[in-house]
């Protein structure tokens, strides 16, 4: 029998799952995408036909509708899955945990029953190195403990115990990716991260302050036990990620039962060194301010990614400056005319 590579992504047209559309279609899968535009745009749909010069099928849909899951998976003829769909800032769960339980847990609960009823065993789920909470050492491996300290990171490891179960019940194949800290853009610049909710991840918030829509970057903390006292990260170009997902899917392919996997690149950079390669690659200054800790954050978070080395066959590639510049090609592309040449000594862009 043929090879299915079918493969439905849900939440495929936010930032992770569009970009992974890319890398599958480039790798001749064909992708069905799902989405209830709660944090995206059907405009991605678009960038993704275009830059792949490949037909892609998208519905608008949400991951609790079980009824239309069934639909999808039979219509579509789907072999595998991957479970992008949920809702990703930590402050709105401290606010709003109810939507991220019902979106998170109930959303995957209704995957797998659809999956089930159709007969489709093979998954692999969007998780997080936030459901590590507090790195009782350095490098996080995959058996470092999980303590998440916030509703959005336990809602993950609900996820994950239910994914861990399940798969010991029955004949699945069930792969976690624990995702460190994902930035960038496609190469292409028709591709990046586009929220429609107002960003609060690091990188999202320094591209605002170099196309001029924001003032000032807020630096949480310069009081750490870390070499220049700001946070440090393990931040990993998204599509260093999204060919993380290829290589998922090829050990779900071959494999039984639940694994996790740490997606990273094993090394921490600091808050500050982002921000000197970001106006490096943009050519903008980026004004910074020192503002208290950020309530929930560490000093240091970074993976080891010996086990995804050596089991998927995958590592990162893909350097900081490169994260960076992907990411200025894409915002100011965006942007522009809007990007204003004098804004900045620095400046490079040139209007068109
Ligand atoms: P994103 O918000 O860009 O993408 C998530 C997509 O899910 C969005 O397009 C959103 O519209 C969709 N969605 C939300 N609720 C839905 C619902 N009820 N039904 C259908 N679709 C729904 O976020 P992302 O950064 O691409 O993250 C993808 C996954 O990876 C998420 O599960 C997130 O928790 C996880 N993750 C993200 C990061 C990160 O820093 N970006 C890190 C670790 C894990
Ligand atoms: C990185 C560093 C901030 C914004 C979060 C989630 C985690 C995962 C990835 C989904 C920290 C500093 C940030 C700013 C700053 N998401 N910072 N000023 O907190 O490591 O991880 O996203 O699973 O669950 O918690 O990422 O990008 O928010 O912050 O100084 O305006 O940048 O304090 O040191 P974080 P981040």
């Amino acid at each position: 029998m043929s090879r299915n590579t079918n493969i439905l992504l849900t939440g495929g047209t936010g930032y992770i799952g569009s970009h992974t559309a890319l890398a599958l279609t480039s790798r001749g899968y064909n992708v069905v995408l799902l989405d209830n535009l709660a944090n995206s745009s059907a405009e991605v749909v678009d960038a993704v036909r275009t830059i792949s010069g490949r037909d892609c099928t998208f519905i608008e849909g949400d991951i609790r509708d079980g009824s239309l899951l069934k639909d999808v998976l039979r219509k579509h003829q789907i072999g595998s899955v991957i479970h992008f769909a949920g809702l990703k800032s930590v402050s709105d769960s401290i606010e709003d945990p109810i939507s991220y339980y019902s979106t998170n847990v109930v959303g995957t609960l209704e995957l797998l029953a659809a999956m089930a009823s159709e007969g489709i065993s093979k998954l692999v789920f969007s998780s997080s190195a936030t459901v590590y909470g507090v790195p009782a050492y350095l490098p996080i491996d995959e058996a470092h403990p999980t303590s998440p300290v916030n509703p959005y990171g336990r809602s993950k490891l609900h996820c994950e115990e239910i994914l861990r179960d399940v798969a010991a019940a029955g004949d699945w194949s069930i792969v976690c990716l624990r995702y460190f800290n994902p930035a960038g853009a496609h190469e292409s610049a028709l591709l990046g991260e586009r929220p429609t909710s107002r960003p609060n991840n690091l990188l999202p918030v320094i591209s605002e302050v170099a196309l001029g829509q924001s003032a000032t970057l807020q630096v949480y903390g310069n009081d750490y036990d870390t070499p220049d006292g700001t946070g440090v990260r393990d931040f990993i170009h998204v599509m260093d990620l999204a060919e993380g997902h290829e290589a998922a899917l090829r050990f779900a392919e071959t494999s039984r039962g639940f694994e996790t996997f740490n997606l990273g690149t094993g090394q921490g950079y600091s808050v500050l060194e982002m921000v000197q390669a970001y106006e490096q690659e943009s050519g903008r200054s980026i004004a910074r301010a020192f503002s208290p800790r950020r309530p929930g954050d560490v000093a240091s978070c970074y993976a080891d990614t010996s086990k995804a080395s050596q089991v998927l066959n995958w590592q990162a590639a893909r350097s900081l400056h490169q994260m960076c510049a992907s990411s200025w090609a894409n915002v100011s592309a965006e942007a522009g005319a809007h990007v204003e040449v004098s804004d900045s000594p620095l400046s490079k862009i040139v209007d068109q």
